[in-house]
């Protein structure tokens, strides 16, 4: 039998876990104010386990919970999730820290980059250095775009496009759209004379994607995917520099069309000479922030643009109004409309119309936003920590400091309040014959992008390059389904289709 000192002894001890565990957490906690998402969420974090469980965010679950409790909910011991223009504007606009454990998978080369850069300081700095080559009027004036998206438009996606028409051939847009993306970004990154070329060639794009796939899965995973585009970028670089080191003369006189490594230069002028001066050759710090845009190059086209593509394919009549307002661009985005790369004094001749008209169309516009609404890249939320002092949210949830916190898009985007039938697809809600007051609040609640601090830096360049893609293939072809296995289901974690493909027929109309 147990002696009652010992029998105290584990009462006593027993009394303590209790309140630790249940009391404190349950009712105590200035957190117990705040809404539970499932009655277990002040005990354990085993509900979010579960809904996070095979790489998944839990978006649905989260969803359903402000669905019923309102705009701040507990999904954990020590977690909360907020879905509101406050919540956004205190979180995000106010730059709560990032999780350090979680912001430093995103290291390349083992050396910090915007995304996983966590002293608010050095991020400033290094955003600082990048925002005039992001920004949107340096984008729709630049002549290193033009450049490189004519190259891209002629001489790769329109040969594939028009094959496919010719032949009746069904096409798979999933594997085109992400290939597409990679070529974009680093042609803008790193020039375009040495950039990918995975449009065109099928085996570097499948074992490329191979190795991107892998690393996204796992992005704090050091094996063999990471090493093999680690040494990619790497080439990438050594491509970047030759190129800037060159003599001027040299481009002039070259017959391809060639274009400036814009990021790489940028920051190679920005960046603290001694940070440039490494034994290596390429800087380290320049290595992880240019891999970094590379890597997310693809992600936007082959999620968003994708689904944009298979929600045009069901509607004829839309494509039917999307063409005749591609028509009014001089000129037209066609295969046809084909002149020499380099007219005979250096000069490129412009075969793209003007980025500022393309972005000017108004449905054109509208449809992007739409996509953006419903299937941005990433639906999972965006932690942050509060701050030593806590915040307090919507007037009435204190929560106190070293607390996770945060917003997914998927909660912002499919309230019913803002966007009426929120799981449809309807363009003309951002069309500004629709009342003001409401397109204004609309605005406010887009969070595609996230926004503060840390807003998404490409941004800008995304949406250009998904317009010129859209306008390539919709001024002289109608799409039409033939495969769309998949599309149904979005995975909750990155957003894009569970089953990798969209398989479409093209016919050209001109
Ligand atoms: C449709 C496509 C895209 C979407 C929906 C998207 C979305 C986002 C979001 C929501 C964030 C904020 C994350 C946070 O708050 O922690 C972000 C950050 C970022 N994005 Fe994007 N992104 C897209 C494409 C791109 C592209 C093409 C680039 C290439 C330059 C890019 C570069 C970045 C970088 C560098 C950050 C980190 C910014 C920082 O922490 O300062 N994104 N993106
Ligand atoms: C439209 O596409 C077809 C098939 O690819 C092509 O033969 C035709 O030249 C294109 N029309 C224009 C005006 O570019
Ligand atoms: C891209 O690859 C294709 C096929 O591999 C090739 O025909 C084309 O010339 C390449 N284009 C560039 C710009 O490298
Ligand atoms: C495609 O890329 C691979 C790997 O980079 C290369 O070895 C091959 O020569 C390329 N094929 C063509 C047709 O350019
Ligand atoms: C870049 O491309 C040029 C021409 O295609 C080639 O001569 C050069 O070796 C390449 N540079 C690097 C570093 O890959
Ligand atoms: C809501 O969306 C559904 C499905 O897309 C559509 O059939 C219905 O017409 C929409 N309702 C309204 C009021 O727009």
């Amino acid at each position: 039998m147990a002696s009652p000192l010992h029998t105290l002894g584990v009462a006593i001890i027993l009394a303590f876990l209790v309140y630790h565990y249940i009391i404190y957490p349950t009712f105590l906690s200035p957190l117990s104010k705040i809404p539970n998402a499932h009655f277990t969420c002040p005990i354990h974090p085993l509900w979010m386990w579960w809904k996070r469980r095979g790489g998944r965010e839990g978006v649905h679950s989260i969803f359903s919970a402000h669905q019923r409790k309102g705009p701040v909910v507990r999904l954990g011991p020590n977690e909360v999730s907020v879905a509101s223009l406050d919540g956004l504007r205190q979180i995000y606009v106010g730059g709560f820290g990032k999780p350090k454990w979680y912001a430093e998978q995103f290291m390349n080369y083992e050396t910090p980059n915007l995304v996983s850069m966590v002293s608010p300081k050095d991020h400033a700095g290094r955003r600082r250095m990048l925002s005039h080559v992001y920004s949107k009027s340096y984008l729709l004036n630049s002549k290193d775009m033009q450049v490189l998206s004519s190259a891209i438009i002629f001489d790769r996606l329109f040969p594939i496009l028009e094959a496919a028409a010719q032949d009746s051939k069904p096409l798979d847009l999933y594997q085109a759209n992400r290939a597409l993306g990679a070529d974009f970004m680093s042609a803008f990154v790193f020039g375009l004379t040495n950039s990918t070329n995975l449009t065109c060639n099928t085996t570097e794009r499948q074992e490329f994607f191979h190795n991107h796939d892998e690393l996204l899965r796992n992005p704090a995973e050091k094996g063999k995917a990471r090493q093999e585009i680690e040494g990619y970028g790497l080439e990438l670089c050594q491509a970047a520099n030759a190129l800037l080191r060159r003599p001027s003369a040299k481009m002039k006189s070259s017959t391809t069309a060639s274009t400036e490594p814009v990021v790489y230069a940028q920051l190679y002028s920005r960046l603290p000479k001694e940070s440039l001066k490494t034994n290596a050759a390429i800087s380290p710090a320049l290595a992880s922030e240019t891999l970094d845009h590379f890597v997310a190059g693809p992600e936007g086209t082959r999620t968003t643009l994708t689904f944009l593509q298979w929600e045009l394919s069901k509607r004829p009549a839309l494509q039917a109004r999307l063409r005749n307002e591609l028509f009014t661009l001089d000129p037209p985005v066609q295969p046809t409309f084909r002149t020499h790369p380099n007219s005979p004094n250096g000069q490129v001749t412009q075969r793209l119309p003007s980025f500022q008209a393309l972005d000017a169309l108004p449905l054109l516009d509208a449809i992007v936003q739409e996509t953006l609404r419903l299937y941005p890249a990433s639906q999972a939320p965006q932690f942050r920590i509060t701050p030593p002092g806590g915040c307090t949210l919507e007037k009435r949830f204190y929560v106190p400091g070293g607390v996770r916190i945060g917003t997914a898009v998927f909660c912002m985007h499919r309230n019913e309040d803002i966007f009426p039938n929120a799981s449809s697809w309807e363009p003309e809600r951002w069309m500004k014959e629709q009342d003001s007051a409401r397109l204004k609040e609309m605005r406010r609640w887009f969070w595609a992008f996230g926004s503060g601090p840390r807003t998404c830096t490409g941004r800008y360049f995304v949406v250009l390059v998904m317009k010129i893609l859209i306008a390539a293939i919709y001024t002289n072809y109608t799409t039409s389904i033939v495969d769309d296995e998949g599309m149904e289901q979005e995975d909750t974690f990155l957003g894009h289709p569970v089953g990798e493909k969209l398989v479409l027929r093209l016919s050209s109309v001109v």
